[in-house]
C-alpha cells in the first residue's frame, strides 16, 4: 500500500513545487477518505501524463482507430481526440488488501471527436456516411468497484472497473503494486449527444432524420454500441494507473 502513497507523495511534491500546495501526510491504506483526496490531487498529473514512466496523456487522449462491428453497424472512427478526463471528480478510492483489489469511482464529462466511416444499420435505420463525428457524454462515472448502490440514484453514464493486484518487488527490492487486470462495465443514465457530418452523401433531410433519431435514442445507442467506444479509453486509464503504481514504491504512497 505504500506504493500508492509514494505515488501521491510524488504528485504532491510536483504540486508543492508548481502550485505551492501544503505538503500532505501519507494516507493509511485503510483510510479511503484520505485516499480519495490524494487521488483527486493526482488527477491533473494523470491527465498530462508522465512519458518517462510510460504514462501517456489521458486528456487530450488520442486514439488512432476504433472499430465497431456490431448489430448490423459497421463503424470506423479514426484520429479521434477524447477530452474531459482532466475534470474528473474522484468519488472513491479504496484498496482492499485482503482481496487485493484497487477500487476507484469517478465521474466526468467526455467529448470525442474524430473522422468516421459508417455503413449498415443503426438500430432500425439504415446509415451511411463518411466525415466528422462528435460524441458528447455528460457525467461519465468510472467505477472500479461493484458499488452500484453508490450511484444508483444519480444520472450518470457509469463505468465500473475492478483491478486485482499482486505486491511484487521492484529492481531495488521495494514493494510495488502490480495491477494484474481490470474488469469494467458501463451503465448509461445520462445525456449523450451525437453529431456526424456528411451523412448520406450530404442529404440534409436524411441526415436531420438520423440526428433526431440518434439524439432521441442515445440511451439505446450507448447501451448497444458504447462498449467498443469505452474499450480504448478504459485500457489507457488502466495502463496509466498500472505504470504509476509499478514505478512508485508502496511505502512512499501509503502507510500500510
Ligand atoms: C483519514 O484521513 C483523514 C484525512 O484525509 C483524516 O482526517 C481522518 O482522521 C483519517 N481517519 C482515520 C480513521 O485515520
Ligand atoms: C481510417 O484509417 C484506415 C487505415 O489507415 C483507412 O483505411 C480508413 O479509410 C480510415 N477511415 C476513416 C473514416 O478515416
Amino acid at each position: 500500500m505504500s506504493v500508492l502513497i509514494s505515488s501521491f507523495v510524488f504528485v504532491i511534491q510536483i504540486f508543492t513545487i508548481f502550485a505551492d500546495l501544503p505538503p500532505m501526510t501519507k494516507c493509511k491504506v485503510s483510510n479511503s477518505t484520505c485516499l480519495k483526496t490524494m487521488a483527486q490531487t493526482a488527477v491533473p498529473v494523470f491527465a498530462v501524463g508522465m512519458p518517462e514512466i510510460n504514462m501517456e496523456p489521458l486528456d487530450v487522449m488520442e486514439i488512432d482507430i476504433v472499430k465497431v462491428d456490431l448489430a448490423g453497424l459497421n463503424l470506423i472512427i479514426n484520429d479521434s481526440h477524447v477530452k474531459g478526463l482532466k475534470k474528473t471528480v474522484i468519488d472513491k478510492l479504496s484498496i482492499d488488501t485482503v482481496k487485493k483489489q484497487v477500487n476507484l469511482v469517478f465521474h466526468t464529462d467526455i467529448a470525442m471527436k474524430g473522422l468516421y466511416k459508417a455503413s449498415g444499420r443503426l438500430l432500425i435505420l439504415p446509415i451511411s456516411g463518411d466525415g466528422q463525428v462528435s460524441i458528447k457524454l455528460k457525467h461519465i462515472t468510472l467505477n472500479t468497484e461493484k458499488v452500484s448502490h453508490l450511484l444508483k440514484n444519480r444520472e450518470y453514464v457509469k463505468v465500473e472497473i475492478t483491478m486485482p493486484y499482486e505486491v511484487t518487488k521492484n529492481s531495488e527490492g521495494k514493494d510495488v503494486i502490480d495491477l494484474k487486470s481490470y474488469k469494467y462495465k458501463t451503465d448509461v443514465k445520462t445525456d449523450a449527444h451525437f453529431q456526424l457530418s456528411n451523412l448520406f452523401n450530404g442529404n440534409k433531410q436524411l441526415s436531420d432524420t438520423m440526428h433526431t433519431f440518434m439524439n432521441e435514442n442515445w440511451k439505446a445507442l450507448v447501451q448497444e454500441f458504447g462498449r467498443p467506444l469505452f474499450e480504448v479509453p478504459t485500457a489507457r486509464i488502466f495502463k496509466s494507473i498500472k505504470a504509476y503504481l509499478k514505478t512508485h514504491p508502496l511505502k512512499e504512497i501509503v502507510d500500510v
